[in-house]
């Protein structure tokens, strides 16, 4: 038996696997996922399929996780929110907005489930997951425990956490525990927002302003399959910025606290005349050059090979090597691009 995947990833990639289990409860989940790990059938777990590239048909089971809940203990302006793996992300900000919790407004609708928001670290306009990050409830698929790390332990950076690094393919998380307040301090450091009046801006005006940004620049996957940036913003250094801004007066770049730089990858690619350019029905966004497009039936290898393309092309250009953001995921799991 196949089951189709279409569905199942913002891509809208049409590939398949042996058997698709949805778990809403944590019981379940846990269940499913440890006796699929202690049987010969390939496993993986996936949320919304907003960061997968399905590359083959998987050979092997598929836990897409829907668990739900979201329990609220309040002490003063503090708020700790304990958030099943399965309830959606952009939702959840919502809901916060609509409570009077603040402190994730910024990331609204980003697509895709909380338990995978640990993951890449989550960020956009200012803020990151990590700021809010109390700490993460994951089984240890290896010796089948619950167990709660602190955001301290997470690891945490740029698109990056220990669930990309040591636990991963080790660990699926099950819940995450989020930290806001109820008092209201906007950040508005990000170009695109530092135009509201932070003394007057209200949360729900923030919110409404961030999903309007966002939906003038990112495709809608609903409309045109996408998994946002697909490349992430590389990091350099001083020295090595100033070179390049010698050669590319225009190159954008944002300084970090360390004396690093981290540079638009989109300025990039669309300096690289790459905007639109296309590889079978894959194609890098016309509005915004960081997006792959699936424009016209693209295979999931149609997307690699013009990520592959870009990569190609930016290292001869600028001598910087890209990384992709999203996963890779082929007949029997996680694969590197090729
Ligand atoms: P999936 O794509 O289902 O899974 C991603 C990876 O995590 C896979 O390897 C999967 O196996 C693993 N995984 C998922 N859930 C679990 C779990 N519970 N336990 C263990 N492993 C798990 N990202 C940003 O950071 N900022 C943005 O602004 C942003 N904008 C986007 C805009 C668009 C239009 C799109 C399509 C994507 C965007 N993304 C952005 C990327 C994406 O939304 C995030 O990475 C999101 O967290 C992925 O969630 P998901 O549930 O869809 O994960
Ligand atoms: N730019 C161009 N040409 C392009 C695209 C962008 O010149 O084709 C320039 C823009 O004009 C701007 C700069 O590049 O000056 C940065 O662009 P933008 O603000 O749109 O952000 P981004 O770097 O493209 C990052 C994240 C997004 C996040 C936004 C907002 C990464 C890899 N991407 O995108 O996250 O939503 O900032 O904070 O860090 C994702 O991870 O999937 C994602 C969408």
């Amino acid at each position: 038996m196949s089951v189709s995947l279409l569905k199942h990833n913002t891509l809208g990639l049409e590939q398949s696997c042996d058997e698709l289990l949805v778990v809403d409860s944590k019981a379940s989940l846990i269940e499913t996922c440890l006796s699929l790990y202690h049987s010969d059938k390939a496993l993986m777990i996936l949320g919304g399929g907003s960061n997968v590239v399905f590359t083959e048909d998987f050979a092997g089971s598929v836990v897409k996780i829907a668990t739900k809940g979201i329990a609220v203990e309040q002490e003063g302006d503090e708020v700790l929110l304990t958030v099943e793996a399965g309830e959606s992300w952009h939702e959840l900000v919502a809901y916060c907005v609509e409570h009077n919790f603040y402190g994730i407004e910024n990331l609204a609708l980003i697509p895709g489930t909380v338990g995978a928001a640990p993951i890449q670290n989550i960020g956009a306009y200012g803020v990151e997951f990590s700021q809010v990050c109390h700490s993460v409830e994951f089984l240890d698929l290896d010796s089948s425990q619950l167990f709660e790390i602190s955001a301290e332990n997470c690891q945490f950076d740029y698109r990056e956490s220990i669930f990309k690094q040591q636990l991963k393919h080790k660990a699926v998380i099950t819940a995450v525990k989020i930290k806001l307040t109820k008092v209201w301090d906007p950040q508005l450091d990000y170009s695109p927002l530092s135009s509201l009046d932070s003394a007057n801006v209200s949360p729900k005006q923030l919110f409404d302003l961030v999903c309007q940004i966002r939906q003038s620049k990112l495709p809608d996957p609903a409309v045109l399959g996408n998994v946002g940036s697909f490349f992430k913003n590389p990091i350099i250094n001083t020295d090595k910025f100033e070179t390049l801004k010698d050669k590319f007066p225009q190159i954008i770049g944002y300084n970090l606290e360390n004396g690093l730089v981290k540079l638009a990858a989109g300025w990039l690619i669309e300096n690289a005349g790459l905007k639109g350019f296309s590889i079978g029905g894959a194609s890098v966004h016309q509005l915004q050059a960081l997006v792959l497009v699936n424009s016209a039936n693209a295979t999931g290898n149609d997307i690699c090979q013009l990520a592959l393309h870009v990569i190609d092309v930016i290292e001869q250009r600028f001598e910087i090597s890209l990384e992709t953001e999203p996963r890779m995921m082929a007949q029997f799991g996680e694969v590197v691009l090729s």
